[in-house]
């Protein structure tokens, strides 16, 4: 089984999936691991030294050749990859894709105190983080909610989540 988690920055696809991979007994990756250890670079030097559009590019070629390859695992992706040319009609011809959907305030609180890491808010003033978060969710959720399976992630402990996801399959 191929299982894909999707969903923004700070909705917690590291840490379920990272409980998930503990019960369904699957090999756990993380896009944003994988590009890094692929490029020798974190994300935030490859956005500063090549730009998004280089990125984006890297991205898709590294969720195609996870999805291509002949291994089970859980793949939790970047909060954008799902929204870039046909990436979410390929994430589901090829695995179960799940929506990990949290609300404006669960991803300010999460994301506010770890914004310096993440290229996209970094420079976003504290105080315009929730509207910042607000637009660019909207924009994005087309393409989240087109996952097979959503689960809302706002006040509940990783392994409630992680068994729902499970049931859910
Ligand atoms: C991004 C999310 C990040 C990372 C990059 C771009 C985005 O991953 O891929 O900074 O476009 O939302 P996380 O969602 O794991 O933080």
């Amino acid at each position: 089984m191929k299982l894909v988690l999707l969903g923004y920055m700070g909705c917690g696809k590291s840490a379920i999936s990272n409980a998930l991979s503990n019960s369904l007994n699957l090999k756990r990756i993380d896009l944003d691991d994988y590009i890094e250890e692929k490029e020798g670079k974190t994300i935030a030097d490859i956005f500063t030294e090549r730009g998004e559009i280089y990125f984006r590019k890297l991205e898709t070629a590294c969720l195609q050749e996870l999805l291509d390859s002949n291994e089970e695992f859980i793949l939790s992706l970047g909060g954008g990859t799902p929204c870039f040319g046909n990436n979410m009609e390929i994430i589901n011809q090829k695995s179960t894709s799940v929506y990990l959907s949290a609300n404006i305030p669960t991803l300010v609180i999460r994301l506010l105190p770890e914004k310096a890491k993440r290229p996209l808010i970094a420079r976003i003033e504290d105080e315009e983080l929730a509207e910042f978060i607000g637009k660019h969710l909207f924009e994005r959720r087309h393409y989240y909610l087109q996952a097979k399976i959503a689960v809302s992630v706002d006040n509940k402990p990783v392994q409630i989540i992680a068994d729902e996801i499970a049931m859910a399959l």
